[in-house]
């Protein structure tokens, strides 16, 4: 109908996007059989049944597992491209993309490897499809502080090339402290920062992220409800929330999307955004998180020309350039 068309038609950024939950299952059987890696599942079909999760934990653990089959800087490239084309057909211009390098260095795929895969495709992804895209690389919070501090040593040769860092995985029990001196180093060194929060974890989790790590956008951040103080600092600041639907509905976050909390922080002001968060495992790429709110949430068209715009306002694109977009 046309309220859908609308929806495709609609120039938008994606600012909340894993790029190893972009792998989808064709593809995963694809790198397996090039790098002769033995999947546990005997075939497409039977991978795509597995993706039933009660929870965040329980998706981390076969979203790790899936970047197995990731070896060499042509499977990044491949990985990413797939997704640049995909986005690209839902009319996203432009695509602010995270990494988890630490799933990758821990089981001996080297730093430059992953790096490597993800630029080429960056720089192909900018000249045939005329998409710009930025790189937000993301410390796992389940690993210790000191292993976040060498990848960002890692990272140290491309620093010109990502754009900031990001914090996730598993939320409760890893809260934004524990990585104060990690985010502050990387502030230090003119990177922006980002970092899950409130999405398992209760409002704290958002407080902390803001007071600690001071970052500039909050991704997720569904649970800001809970705090109406922050709630009304949030939208004071035009700090944008990164907000994931289909993933909120497929890790239980939010299991019923009539409930879902987005109109209601759109009402009250807070600068939020739609984006599809590991899109091959929650059964949907950006446009279809956007038709979800349409369909279980009622939201009309004015209310995704303001979604889209503040996907642009809250990217870390330079101001002129967002400028040009609204
Ligand atoms: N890693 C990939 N997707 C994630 C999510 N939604 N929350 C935390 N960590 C993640
Ligand atoms: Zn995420």
């Amino acid at each position: 109908n046309n309220l859908i068309k609308f929806i495709a038609a609609l120039p938008k950024a994606e600012l909340h996007l894993h790029i190893e939950g972009s792998l989808e299952p064709e593809l995963m059987f694809e790198l397996a059989k090039r790098n002769k890696v033995t999947l546990p599942f005997p075939d497409v079909e039977s991978v795509k049944a597995a993706y039933n999760f009660n929870n965040l934990q329980e998706f981390l653990d076969i979203y790790y597992q899936g970047t197995n089959v990731l070896k060499t800087e042509e499977d990044f490239c491949d990985l990413a491209m797939a997704y640049f084309y995909r986005a690209h057909r839902d009319n996203v211009l432009h695509s602010e993309i995270f990494f988890d390098p630490q799933s990758h260095t821990e089981r001996g795929i080297p730093f430059n490897v992953v790096m490597n895969g993800l630029l080429a495709a960056v720089t192909k992804a900018e000249a045939e499809l005329g998409m710009s895209v930025q790189l937000i690389m993301c410390f796992l919070r389940h690993l210790d502080e000191e292993s976040a501090f060498a990848t960002l040593r890692m990272a140290e040769p491309f620093l010109d090339k990502i754009t900031g860092v990001g914090l996730d995985s598993s939320e409760v029990g890893n809260p934004p402290s524990k990585f104060r001196h990690v985010f502050a180093e990387a502030r230090q060194k003119g990177l922006k920062l980002v970092a899950h929060a409130g999405e398992e974890g209760d409002a704290s989790y958002i407080k902390e992220a803001l007071d600690i790590l001071n970052i500039d956008r909050i991704d997720h951040g569904n649970r800001i409800t809970e705090d109406r103080l922050l709630m009304t600092r949030a939208a004071r600041s035009a700090i944008a929330l990164t907000i994931c639907p289909l993933s909120n509905q497929k890790l239980q976050v939010v299991p019923d999307l009539r409930n879902h909390p987005l109109p209601y922080l759109l009402r009250q002001g807070l600068r939020v955004t739609i984006n599809s968060d590991d899109p091959a495992y929650f059964g949907g790429y950006v446009n279809d998180n956007y038709k979800a709110l349409a369909e279980y949430c009622g939201l009309k068209a004015a209310d995704f020309v303001e979604i889209a715009r503040n996907s642009f306002l809250g990217s870390f694109l330079p101001d002129q350039t967002v400028a040009a977009y609204l």
